[in-house]
């Protein structure tokens, strides 16, 4: 892409807590295409621009200290790549799969990659419900794409018989986890877990934890599988090296499509 170093918000003190000095170099190169080619062509609005390292890039590395290593993460609806492509950047271990159905955000996210050289990410045109079936990851992150209920249906299909959903939530989070209870006996989905996940790794929500406010600090929504023994694992298992997963007791094989390769 173009020379993109000016305009760019300077590196604050919160990000060089959160990314090694390896990858400070990437994501700066990174919150610089935002801030130009990502503004230009519609992805993040010219308002984020001087927010994008806490609001965007920090937030979205906070959830780092909460993916076991070398996992297979999927981020669905990572519209510019928020949280997907900066954990990315900030853990190579990973193996990312960025999951979006719109052309242009792909098509950004694509010279994104190539731009800055990333070997462990892969970028998929499609909705979440047409990668159901065709692969599955250890963890499945959002940010900001759907209400919990919705997520979760979404989802729980992608995530391996020991993996978790981890979706990035607000001050509602509570609220919506209330509103998905009546779901998760028929799912099979175990009850969602709200935790904090920041530099003092993830800790449980449950009243007896103080909630942190700091930008490297936020609260997630996870859930698990009530009982992995019962995700089935006759599904196809293009992209996944673990077993791959069908959801709970009756909902095998509904909503499959073919995802669009966006790269
Ligand atoms: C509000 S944006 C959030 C983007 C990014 N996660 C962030 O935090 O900045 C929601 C994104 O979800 C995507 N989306 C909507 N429905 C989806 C679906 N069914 N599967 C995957 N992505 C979807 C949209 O195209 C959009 O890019």
């Amino acid at each position: 892409m173009n020379d993109v170093s000016r305009g760019t918000p300077p590196v604050p003190d919160t990000a060089r807590g959160v990314f090694s000095s390896a990858a400070l170099p990437v994501v700066e190169r990174y919150a610089a295409l935002l801030a130009t080619e990502g503004v230009v062509r519609g992805l993040i609005g010219p308002r984020e621009v001087p927010r994008l390292w806490d609001r965007h890039l920090v937030n979205s590395m906070a959830l780092a200290p909460a993916l076991a290593d070398g996992a297979r993460v999927c981020d669905v609806g990572t519209g510019a790549g928020l949280p997907g492509l900066v954990l990315a950047i900030g853990r190579p271990d990973l193996t990312v799969t960025l999951v979006e159905p719109l052309l242009r955000r792909t098509t950004f996210l694509s010279e994104v990659v190539e731009d800055l050289g990333l070997e462990n990410v892969t970028v998929l045109r499609a909705r979440a419900e047409e990668v159901r079936g065709s692969s599955t990851f250890d963890v499945v992150t959002s940010r900001a794409v759907a209400p919990l209920g919705r997520l979760l249906e979404w989802c729980m299909p992608l995530t391996s018989a020991h993996g978790h959903v981890l979706a990035l939530k607000g001050s509602r989070a509570a609220e919506e986890i209330r509103t998905v209870r009546p779901l998760l006996g028929r799912n099979g989905w175990a009850p969602p877990e709200l935790v904090q996940v920041g530099p003092d790794g993830v800790l449980l929500l449950d009243g007896t934890t103080t909630p942190n406010e700091d930008p490297s600090t936020v609260r997630a929504v996870r859930v698990r599988w009530a009982d992995p023994a019962r995700v089935s694992s006759s599904v196809g298992r293009a992209g996944s090296s673990g077993p791959g997963t069908t959801p709970g007791p009756g909902r095998r094989g509904r909503g499959s499509g073919r995802p669009r390769p966006g790269r």
